[in-house]
């Protein structure tokens, strides 16, 4: 059912950083950063050509990467996203494996439909699906 990998998400608290990094230490095509208000977070992509990175750091009170990054100060790889056809699809399926779908489908910080699957049922790794 999943097809591409999207991106992978990083977790910072300090975004201009990371970009640094990925752009000076790893030579790597990074954007502009954009705030996400509606999201809660600050973006930066990474551009690898068959994929992206995706650099976030939290904006405003009620980010939800905040909890993440009081267990993970320095940062770390927050989750996966794979592309799917069709997202309500895609939860049926979820949810006829008896996996954990995180809310309904609602528009994400890419202008698509995307849904979170619970890391428990994932080996760990929280799993963003996002209609491609
Ligand atoms: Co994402």
């Amino acid at each position: 059912m999943i097809g591409r990998l999207n991106h992978v998400a990083i977790a910072t608290s300090d975004i201009k950083k990371a970009a640094a990094v990925y752009r000076d230490t790893l030579g790597a095509k990074v954007s502009e950063e954009v705030a996400q208000p509606d999201h809660g977070v600050t973006t930066v992509f990474v551009d690898l050509g068959n994929t992206k990175i995706e650099l976030l750091e939290p904006l405003g009170e009620n980010s939800p990467i905040a909890n993440f990054l009081k267990k993970n100060p320095n940062g770390g790889m927050h989750h996966v996203c794979y592309e799917v056809d069709d997202i309500h699809a895609a939860v049926a399926r979820m949810k006829a494996q008896g996996a954990t779908v995180t809310g309904e489908p609602r528009i994400g910080a890419h202008g698509k439909p995307v849904v979170f699957l619970h890391p428990k049922d994932f080996v760990g790794t929280l799993v963003e699906l996002e209609q491609a």
